[in-house]
């Protein structure tokens, strides 16, 4: 599906008969056997590139930790892995793809470039120790982690990388409005993605509707806030999750699904990541995404990553 068709549909249709049709019609096309059926559908972003709008994030989830899991989630459904040369673990999930046996064409990698890597040369060379640890020979999605160091460097390296067609989409990842500004300014590939941290109790109604308006896709980081504030036993959550027989952590996925944001939560449980799956089969009303709305606190659950 279209972004924008996505964003219109989704916002009106979000859960009715058309809008889960749609999603259980891209589970047929794309599965090969139940095993690697995805319920996630896509959305396609800036560039024509389709993306899963849930994925899977690996941050802390290293060595066998990491393999297993990223082995796991794949084999559950997920498409979109979520991974950063930072992380320390991109060997780990390219040993967990590889022991998944899907084909590569069927999943939706993500790396990002750190700030120490920043710069033209730099990038050039973090990008092939990426796709060396990964075992893969492009990715998906290739972010600028952070607005520091040499951005500008690195995305002229990245803009190259893209038309050798090593990387299929090129995007960023905790740039403001302005800092995203200056790169449509300055270059002639738009980014197609910025990964922010975004949850309810920092939903950035802001930068969703600066993202939507130049048609670059929102992804939230930490989707889940790590559990912070009480998110996975807060009230409000719980008692709109009580009406479905869901639970926090589906509730507040299906408000990122219905606000057109892609989420990439992480577990290292097979039963949650299970459960982070099972967002397709129930639709959040008109009043309980304003009543979630009211949970926003605007402010980072992540002081000390400033
Ligand atoms: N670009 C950036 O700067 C940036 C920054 C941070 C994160 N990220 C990316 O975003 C991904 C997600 O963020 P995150 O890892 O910080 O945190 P998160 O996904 O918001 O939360 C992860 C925590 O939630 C728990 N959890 C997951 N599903 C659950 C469920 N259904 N019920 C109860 N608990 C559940 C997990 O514990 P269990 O393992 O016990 O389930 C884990 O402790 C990262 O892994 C990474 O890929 C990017």
């Amino acid at each position: 599906m279209n972004r924008r068709s996505f964003l219109q549909t989704g916002a009106k249709l979000a859960g009715s008969a058309l809008f889960m049709g749609l999603g259980s019609s891209s589970l047929l096309g794309s599965s090969r056997g139940i095993r690697n059926a995805s319920p996630v559908e896509k959305i396609t972003l800036n560039n024509g590139v389709q993306m899963p709008i849930l994925g899977f994030g690996t941050l802390y989830l290293t060595d066998d930790l990491g393999v297993r899991s990223v082995a796991e989630a794949i084999s559950l459904g997920y498409r979109l892995i979520d991974t950063a040369t930072i992380y320390g673990n991109e060997e780990a999930v390219g040993g967990g793809i590889k022991q998944s046996g899907i084909d590569r064409s069927e999943l939706f990698v993500t790396s990002k470039v750190w700030v120490e890597d920043t710069g033209y040369e730099n990038t050039k060379r973090a990008f092939q120790t990426s796709l060396d640890k990964l075992q893969t020979d492009y990715l998906d999605l290739y972010l600028i982690h952070r607005p520091r160091g040499d951005v500008n460097g690195s995305w002229r390296a990245m803009e190259e990388l893209y038309k050798d067609g090593k990387i299929k989409a090129i995007g960023v990842s905790n740039f403001t409005a302005a800092q995203i500004n200056d790169l449509i300014k300055n270059f002639s590939v738009k980014p197609t993605v910025n990964q922010i941290e975004t949850h309810a109790f920092f939903q950035q109604p802001g930068e969703l509707e600066f993202l939507n308006r130049h048609n670059i896709q929102h992804e939230a980081w930490s989707p889940l806030a790590q559990g912070r504030n009480g998110y996975f036993t807060n009230e409000t959550l719980a008692v709109i999750g009580g009406k479905y027989g869901k639970s926090n952590a589906q509730v507040a996925l299906r408000w990122h699904y219905q606000r057109g944001i892609v989420a990439i939560p992480r577990t290292q449980q097979a039963a949650h990541m299970k459960e982070n799956l099972n967002i397709f089969d129930f639709e959040l009303s008109e009043e309980e995404m304003n009543r979630i709305a009211t949970l926003d606190l605007n402010k980072t659950q992540f002081p000390e990553w400033e």
